[in-house]
């Protein structure tokens, strides 16, 4: 059981002031029946609605941010912006945390969540759950570097690194890279390691989960019944 302002204010739609101000105002309906008030206890099962429109009773949160350069994947940060800050504040109140980090300067697909089981399974290295990415480089990419990802590269410093996939695009220095795990700096290093440093950096896809063409790099939108439902599968 959870209170209704609260369960309202966890879809990242209203505040806890606006979910407040909804149900006084008469807007929402719990099982088809009025609310004495927003403190009242609803269980998950019950169907919620604002204006008529079922809203989600999810227990977690899961947003889709295409991250854009030059925040950092962390919560908080004494010095750098932070990829929550791009949220708005009834988001930022929840616990979400991002599942795995991109750079700094890298940009695309980054889940935020207070789903904990949930992150960790994506993020076990067991799982191997397969990342898309789009790299730009300084030089062309050759049959022989995409070998190199292939037969599982091993770095300067040792660091061994599990077969991935490299795809060279039409336009020379692009390619997609399919990594099924995730080092540190893994696919910049990778292709410095073949002498080919990354100029630009996007993760296209985690998992089921494909960053939302129409989400333009500092938006954000909740996930989806179906793509939640995916990474349950
Ligand atoms: N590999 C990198 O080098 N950087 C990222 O941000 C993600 C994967």
């Amino acid at each position: 059981m959870e209170r209704l302002d609260k369960l309202l204010a966890a879809t990242g739609r209203w505040s806890r002031k606006e979910a407040k101000a909804l149900v006084k105002a008469g807007r929402v309906l719990v099982d088809g029946a009025p609310p004495k008030g927003p403190e009242d206890k609803v269980d998950r099962a019950q169907t919620v609605t604002v204006d008529g429109q079922p809203i989600s009773t999810r227990k977690y949160t899961y947003v889709m941010l295409h991250k854009p350069a030059g925040v950092v994947s962390a919560t908080e940060d004494p010095r750098e912006r932070t990829v929550l800050s791009l949220l708005p504040p009834e988001l930022r109140r929840i616990g979400l945390a991002p599942v795995g980090r991109l750079d700094k300067d890298t940009e695309g697909l980054l889940l935020l969540t207070n789903d904990g089981p949930l992150a960790h399974k994506l993020l076990a290295p067991v799982r191997h759950v397969d990342k898309v990415y789009y790299a730009e480089v300084d030089g062309s990419l050759t049959p022989e570097d995409r070998e190199a990802f292939r037969a599982g590269m091993t770095l300067a410093d040792g660091t061994q690194c599990l077969p991935a996939e490299l795809e060279p695009l039409e336009e020379p220095g692009r390619c997609l890279v399919t990594l099924r795990e995730g080092k540190y700096h893994q696919v910049k290093r990778m292709l410095a390691a073949r002498g080919k440093p990354v100029t630009y950096l996007k993760r296209l896809s985690m998992g089921p989960l494909a960053l939302d063409p129409a989400l333009p790099a500092g938006a954000w939108r909740l996930l989806k019944d179906g793509e939640i439902a995916a990474f349950e599968e």
